[in-house]
Order: structure tokens, then C-alpha cells, then sequence
């Protein structure tokens, strides 16, 4: 058999996790999401999810891959009692991953069709929010254009999958990160320097908790808040769908694996807040509403870069800024996908890469052709676009932590056993896993993951 490949280095290993956890999430999601709960004290109970909830499940994900050495689709088959159905969760595991991209090469490609018109120029002329809006949605409407640059987005990450762990993913990605961290830096001081900035800042910063209680209508919505909250953590940090199993499944034993988890939390939550840190002061400079939702950055940043000096050169710096990120996150969910591929059927990365190209390529038109030629299609009232997410974000990360979480800490009769990952968590050096807190994690948490989920239904549904 041959060797499984590792990471060159720690600080590889702990950037491509991060690249993985940051992405669309924190640049487009975290913003936008922040700025319909009103800001800070909608920030505050999002941290305390991340810290009581992400960095424990983050830990187990990491344990399962670096104990069984393998990908979702076999992990569980390696650890689990033998004649328990574990395993069955890698196949929904795989979906996961596949309906994440279904939409998530889609706004990559917008990104990337983003930093050509700015850096073209294109959004110079219009001086109105309203214009701009009419220029994004005319970019949606063309299926065209659309679907040559999401082809563009599926063909990058394949190719950058396809030189190999060390040369592609971990190389490429540690480059990615490096720029992007630095990129990001520049534009909030930027942004924080604007005139009428610190209106912003406030939003941002400083607590209101009547914001996060009622909406501009004054509807009592705080359950809904905290539901938004507890998912942006999910999502933001990559839970459930085996997505940093994979990396624990290219690690050494040097270092314990909540330690590491934190690297990647703090990593992951510093360019979430530095993301707000651009956005937020930048949007109350020039009077754009906070509040405008999941085209917060599609529809009003060009405008706000247009009222900038040099905002040619900040807009297109931005928009590679977030594709980079978005393409980290699309090379590290491809290389989990193939890990699958090759680890279940045998086969070589190059016919991988071949065969999961043409099948991302296809899965990812429904999502885009929802946008226009197919926009009459709804499923269970929802757009394409919004049900991929809606599957994902609602249930796949919710119900596959709760999977995770519970193969980690039951007895060993019923799951993997709570020794056994203890064991496997904490060897090497570095913070040890907080061991005593079982009751915690076998009682409470299942039981707010829970409540996550049930509550996503009843906002969706009724
Ligand atoms: N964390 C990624 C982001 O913020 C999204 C993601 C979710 C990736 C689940 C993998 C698994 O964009």
C-alpha cells in the first residue's frame, strides 16, 4: 500500500485549515448577518458558539481523521464498533461537501467577475445604489458569462488540487492565505480612516441589545438571533461534513488537537472581525444601510468604492482578496472530496481530479441557471441557490456535528468511545482537551445542537 501523504510542515497544516474555515462565510456571511442583528451584541453571542460549541466538535473532527487516517467516506468504518452503522453518516458527509459547492463555485465566480468589472472601470459611471443593483442583477441574468466563470473557478481549484497535497493545496494555499491576511490588514485601516467612520465602529463594536432583541419594525426576534448565531459558528468553522477531519487526516501526533483547534478558531474568527472592520465603517461613511442583506457586498461596495479615492484600486483589491478566500475554502472542500475518491475506490488523484471536474462542473448549473432561465423552480419555496444552502447550512452541519460530537463521547460499546478519542486528541504537545467536561458534551451540547436545528425549521417553515 502505498504512504499517505502529510502536510510539509505545521504552519501548513494549520493555514490550510484555516484557509478551509475562512472563506464566504466570514468576508460575505459574517458581515451581512451581523448587520441584520444589529451589530455588536449579535457578535458577542456569536463568539461565546464559537468558543462553547466550535472548538470542542473542531477537536473531535480532527481526532476522527488523524485516528483513522482517512477521509469521511471511510473514517468511521476504521473507529466504529464492529457491525454499527457509523459509516453510513460519510455518504451524507459526501453530499454535504458536494452541495457546498454546488453554490459555492457559483458566488466565486461572481467574486471573480467582480474584481474584472471594478478593476475595468465598469462600476465607475454608476452613482446610485440603485444602478448598481441593476447591474448586479443584470450579471445574473446572463447564464452565459455565468457559467464560463464558474467554469473558470472549478477548473482553478482542480487544477491547483491536482499538483498534490504539498505541491498544490498545502503550497498554493499557504501563499493565498499569507496575501490575504496582509490585503486585509491595509483595507481596515483604510476603512477606519474614513470620514463618518466611527459611526460604524460603534455599530460594530459597542453593544446595543435592543438591535439584537428587535428588528427595525420592532419584532421581537431574539431566537432567531441566536439561531443565526449558532449557525454562522457551524458554517464559519467548517462543521460536520468531515471538512477538517480530512486535515487531521494529514497530521503527526506532535501537536494535541484542541490546541490546534484554537489556532484555527482565532485565525478564522480575526479575519471574520477584520472583515467587519472594512465593512461596517465603510458602509456608514457613505450611507449604506447595514441592514441590505446577503447583496450587502455585491451591491453596495462597489458603490462605496466608487465614492473613494482610488476606489478602482481598493475594489479590485478586495474582490481578489475575496476570491482568494472563497478559492481556498473550493481547493480544501475539492481535496476532502477526492481524498473520499481515492481512499474508497483505489484510484490515482489525476483520475479523480478528471472525473470529479466534469461532475462539480454539472452539479454547480442548477444553482446558476436559478438565477435566470430556471428562476420559476422552487423547492419547498426556495430558489435553487437557497435550498443547496438551505441543506447544508440547516441540516448537514447541524446534524452531522451532532454525528461527530456523539461518535466521540459515547461509550465505546456505542461509538467510537470517549477514551479512545481522549487519547488521540491529546497526544503531543499543546493544550489538552478539556476531558472533564463529558456530561457537557454528551448531554448539553447534542441538546443546543438540537435546538439549532429545530429552530432552523421552524424559522424556515413556519
Ligand atoms: N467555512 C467555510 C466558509 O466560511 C464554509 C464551509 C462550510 C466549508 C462547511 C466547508 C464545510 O466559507
Amino acid at each position: 500500500m502505498k504512504e499517505r501523504e502529510t502536510f510539509a510542515s505545521r504552519l501548513g497544516f494549520v493555514l490550510i485549515s484555516a484557509g478551509c474555515a475562512i472563506g464566504l462565510g466570514n468576508v460575505w456571511r459574517f458581515p451581512y448577518i451581523v448587520g441584520q442583528y444589529g451589530g455588536a451584541a449579535f457578535v458577542l453571542i456569536y463568539l461565546v458558539f464559537l468558543v462553547i460549541m466550535g472548538l470542542p466538535i473542531m477537536a473531535m473532527e480532527f481526532a476522527v481523521g488523524r485516528a483513522s487516517r482517512k477521509s469521511i467516506l471511510a473514517s468511521f468504518q476504521e473507529l466504529e464498533p464492529k457491525g454499527s452503522k457509523w459509516h453510513w453518516y460519510g455518504w451524507f458527509g459526501m453530499a454535504g461537501n458536494y452541495l457546498l459547492m454546488m453554490f459555492y463555485t457559483t458566488i466565486a465566480g461572481w467574486l471573480l467577475m467582480y474584481f474584472f468589472k471594478i478593476a475595468a472601470g465598469q462600476f465607475e459611471p454608476l452613482e446610485t445604489t440603485e444602478a448598481v443593483t441593476q447591474a448586479f442583477n443584470g450579471m445574473v441574468a446572463d447564464p452565459v458569462m455565468q457559467v464560463v466563470f464558474m467554469a473558470i473557478v472549478v477548473a482553478l481549484g482542480m487544477a491547483i488540487c491536482s499538483r498534490g497535497l504539498q505541491n498544490g493545496v498545502e503550497k498554493v494555499n499557504k501563499i493565498m492565505m499569507l496575501c490575504l491576511l496582509g490585503l486585509l490588514v491595509v483595507l481596515a485601516i483604510r476603512s477606519v480612516t474614513l470620514e463618518g467612520a466611527v459611526e460604524g465602529l460603534k455599530f460594530y463594536l459597542v453593544p446595543n441589545f435592543d438591535n439584537l432583541m428587535y428588528d427595525a419594525e420592532g419584532n421581537f426576534r431574539l431566537g432567531q438571533a441566536i439561531y443565526a448565531a449558532m449557525g454562522q459558528a457551524f458554517f464559519t468553522l467548517s462543521l460536520g461534513i468531515g471538512a477538517m477531519a480530512i486535515f487531521g487526516s494529514y497530521i503527526g501526533k506532535e501537536r494535541r488537537l484542541f490546541g490546534e483547534a484554537i489556532n484555527v478558531g482565532v485565525l478564522d474568527t480575526c479575519v471574520a472581525f477584520v472583515s467587519g472592520l472594512i465593512i461596517f465603517p465603510a458602509a456608514f461613511a457613505f450611507g449604506v444601510n447595514p441592514d441590505a442583506g446577503s447583496t450587502l457586498i455585491f451591491v453596495t461596495l462597489p458603490h462605496v468604492f466608487n465614492s473613494m479615492p482610488g476606489g478602482r484600486l481598493w475594489g479590485a483589491l478586495f474582490f481578489v482578496f475575496l476570491f482568494f478566500a472563497a478559492l481556498s475554502t473550493i481547493t480544501a472542500v475539492f481535496e476532502n472530496i477526492l481524498a473520499c475518491w481515492m481512499d474508497k475506490w483505489n484510484i490515482s488523484r489525476r483520475k479523480a481530479v478528471l472525473a470529479n471536474l466534469a461532475l462539480i462542473f454539472l452539479l454547480s448549473l442548477p444553482c446558476l441557471l436559478g438565477n435566470n432561465l430556471w428562476s420559476g423552480v422552487k423547492l419547498l419555496g426556495m430558489g435553487i441557490m437557497d435550498f443547496e444552502d438551505f441543506l447544508v447550512s440547516n441540516n448537514l452541519l447541524p446534524l452531522g456535528s451532532m454525528v461527530y460530537l456523539l461518535f466521540c463521547c459515547l461509550p465505546a460499546r456505542y461509538g467510537w468511545g470517549y477514551e479512545q478519542f481522549l487519547a488521540e486528541a491529546n497526544q503531543g504537545k499543546g493544550v489538552p482537551f478539556p476531558a472533564k467536561l463529558r456530561w457537557y458534551y454528551t448531554i448539553l451540547l447534542p441538546l443546543i445542537v438540537l435546538v439549532i436545528f429545530v429552530m432552523g425549521y421552524i424559522e424556515k417553515f413556519f
